[in-house]
C-alpha cells in the first residue's frame, strides 16, 4: 500500500514523438483527384507519446513528463505551448534549430470516425541517450517508450533505467509500444520491459488475425517477464501475463463514433495509469478500453474527463 502511494507521488515519463496534426473533418472520404471542402480544419498537437502524456495529465490528473524533440519553428512552438497549457512537463525536451517538424495531415470521416493519416517526419532529429542523460531517474515510477527508429538509443535508455533501479533499489516500471512493424525493432523486442503494447497494425503485418493470436504468438519472442497487451479497435483488447494467463476486455463504443484519432494512445494512458497504481491487468485493460471508447465519441481530447 505504501509502495502504491509512493508510486502515485512520482512522475510518469513518456518518451517518443510529438508532432503537429492538421485535421480535416469531412462528411465522406474523398475520391482521388477531387477538390472538396472540409466541415472543419484545425491544428492539434499529436504524436503517440504526446497524446498519451496529455491524457495522463489532463484527464487522469497524473504528474506526467514528456521527453520528445521540439524545434524553434512555428509548429514546434505551437506544440510546446499546447503541452504546457495542458500541464505536461516538458522541461527536458531538446529544442532543435534549423530543421522541420513532424507533421501529419489527417482526414477524419465524421460519419464513422475513421482517421486517415499521412505523416512526414521532416528531418527533426530523434532523441538520443545524451537527451535522456539529463533526467533525474529517481523522479519516475513508470517510463513508457514509444518504439521508434532510434532503436539503439532506446535500448541504451532502457538499460540505463534498469541499472539505475538495481543500484538504487528502486522499482521503475518500463513499458514499450510497437505500433508499426519495422525490421529494426527486433532487438528492442527483447528488452527487459514490464509491459509491451502491440498495435493492431504491427500484429496484422506480422500475420496475426486476432489479438489473442498476437499475444500468444509473440510471447516466445519477448523477455519472459514482459506482459503483452494488444488493443484491437472495436474488438477491445487482450493481455497475456507472464504467468501465461490471458485476459480480455470488450470495446466500449460511444453512442456515435466521431473521432478515433489517438484511441490507441488513450488506451495506453489508461492502462499505464492503472498498472502504476498496482491494479490488476484485467482491470487495467478494461479501464483503457472504457477511456478509449469515450475518446472515440468526442473530437480531440478535451472533454474526456
Ligand atoms: P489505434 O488508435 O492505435 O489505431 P485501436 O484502433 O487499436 O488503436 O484502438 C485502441 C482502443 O480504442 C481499442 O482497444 C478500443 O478500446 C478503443 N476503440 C478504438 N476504436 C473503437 C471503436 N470504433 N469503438 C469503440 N472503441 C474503440
Ligand atoms: C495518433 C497519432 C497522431 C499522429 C500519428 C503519428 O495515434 O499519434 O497524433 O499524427 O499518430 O503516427
Amino acid at each position: 500500500m505504501a509502495d502504491a502511494r509512493t508510486r502515485e507521488m512520482k512522475r510518469i515519463l513518456v518518451v517518443g514523438l510529438a508532432c503537429l496534426d492538421i485535421i480535416n473533418t469531412v462528411d465522406r472520404y474523398p475520391r482521388e483527384d477531387e477538390d472538396t471542402r472540409a466541415l472543419s480544419q484545425r491544428w492539434q498537437k499529436g504524436g503517440n507519446a504526446a497524446n498519451t502524456a496529455v491524457v495522463l495529465t489532463q484527464t487522469l490528473d497524473t504528474s506526467c513528463e514528456l521527453l520528445c524533440s521540439l524545434n524553434t519553428g512555428i509548429e514546434g512552438q505551437y506544440v510546446k505551448e499546447d503541452l504546457q497549457k495542458r500541464g505536461v512537463l516538458i522541461e527536458n525536451c531538446p529544442v532543435n534549430k534549423n530543421c522541420g517538424f513532424p507533421t501529419s495531415c489527417v482526414l477524419i470521416n465524421s460519419v464513422c470516425g475513421s482517421r486517415t493519416i499521412i505523416h512526414a517526419r521532416n528531418n527533426l532529429p530523434e532523441l538520443e541517450l545524451t537527451d535522456f542523460d539529463k533526467l533525474d531517474l529517481s523522479l519516475y515510477s513508470w517510463i513508457h517508450f514509444e518504439g521508434r527508429r532510434n532503436v539503439d538509443e532506446i535500448i541504451k535508455m532502457i538499460k540505463k533505467v534498469r541499472d539505475f533501479g538495481r543500484e538504487q533499489k528502486l522499482q521503475i516500471k518500463i513499458s514499450v509500444e510497437f505500433e508499426k512493424k519495422r525490421p529494426e525493432f527486433e532487438p528492442l523486442f527483447k528488452v527487459e520491459a514490464d509491459v509491451i503494447f502491440i498495435g493492431k497494425d504491427f500484429a496484422q503485418f506480422s500475420g496475426f488475425t486476432t489479438p489473442e493470436e498476437t499475444v500468444n504468438g509473440l510471447s516466445t519472442q519477448v523477455h519472459s517477464t514482459s506482459v503483452l497487451i494488444c488493443p484491437w479497435g472495436e474488438r477491445g483488447a487482450v493481455a497475456r501475463g507472464c504467468d501465461k494467463e490471458i485476459c480480455s476486455s470488450p470495446a466500449y463504443p460511444p453512442e456515435r463514433v466521431v473521432d478515433t484519432l489517438g484511441a490507441g494512445d488513450t488506451f495506453i494512458a489508461g492502462v499505464i495509469f492503472c498498472l502504476n497504481r498496482g491494479r490488476l491487468i484485467k482491470d487495467a485493460i478494461q479501464f483503457g478500453c472504457q477511456l478509449a471508447g469515450k475518446k472515440c465519441g468526442i473530437q480531440g481530447f478535451d472533454g474526456l474527463k
